[in-house]
């Protein structure tokens, strides 16, 4: 399999649904490809379509401060939406490009990075997992899936408007950060076999 870099770079030239005639660049995602999290929300909106980053604008910044309070670097996590171009005017994505976005890029990108973690960033990432959940009813509790662990949150953006949103975020990420450390820590390197000596 290619490695992540290969893969967004494959990305940028995606055709597979019509979202590619409308926006301005691909956003594949960024952030390490040994990240133990993996956040996922839903489309890249105006800021993220001028600079083909995700979650830099108004939403991104909430994103920032909300990992920022748990320690956590943009750096060591990854950072990606359901849907990797922007929707005009930033209506929902529509399922079929939902579903063929998803099939093509996301699921390879969560194969490569396999992390111990994946946050959900509102109701279309939470509902590719998970189709009869609400994010009312599940945000903040993790849970598990054919041996991934899936964590969902109310999306940033949503917070922006509505009060009450923002503290179950500020809640929500604190839960995180527990279930984080309850998770196996990744060895920055395997074990090295015991040397044999006679001394
Ligand atoms: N909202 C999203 O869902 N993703 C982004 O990258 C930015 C805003």
């Amino acid at each position: 399999m290619s490695t992540l870099k290969e893969l967004h770079e494959e990305m940028l030239g995606c055709v597979l649904c019509p979202l590619s005639r409308s926006r301005r660049v691909v956003v594949p995602g960024e952030g390490s490809e040994r990240a133990r999290i993996v956040f996922i929300g839903e489309a890249p909106g105006w800021h993220e379509d001028q600079q083909g980053r995700p979650f830099v604008g108004p939403a991104g910044q909430l994103l920032d401060e909300l990992m920022r309070s748990i320690g956590l670097r943009r750096e060591e996590v990854y950072i990606t939406n359901v849907v990797k171009c922007r929707p005009p005017n930033n209506r929902d994505p529509l399922p079929l490009e939902v579903q063929t976005c998803t099939t093509r890029w996301l699921s390879l990108q969560l194969q490569l990075i396999q992390p111990q973690i994946t946050v959900t960033l509102g109701r279309f990432s939470l509902n590719l997992y998970f189709p009869q959940v609400t994010i009312s009813k599940a945000h903040g509790i993790p849970r598990k899936k054919d041996g991934v662990v899936y964590f969902p949150m109310y999306h940033p953006a949503a917070a922006l408007h509505q009060a009450s949103l923002r503290q179950s975020l500020d809640k929500d990420i604190l839960k995180l950060k527990e279930v984080l450390a309850e998770a196996e820590p990744v060895p920055e390197e395997a074990p090295k076999p015991q040397q044999l000596s006679m001394f």
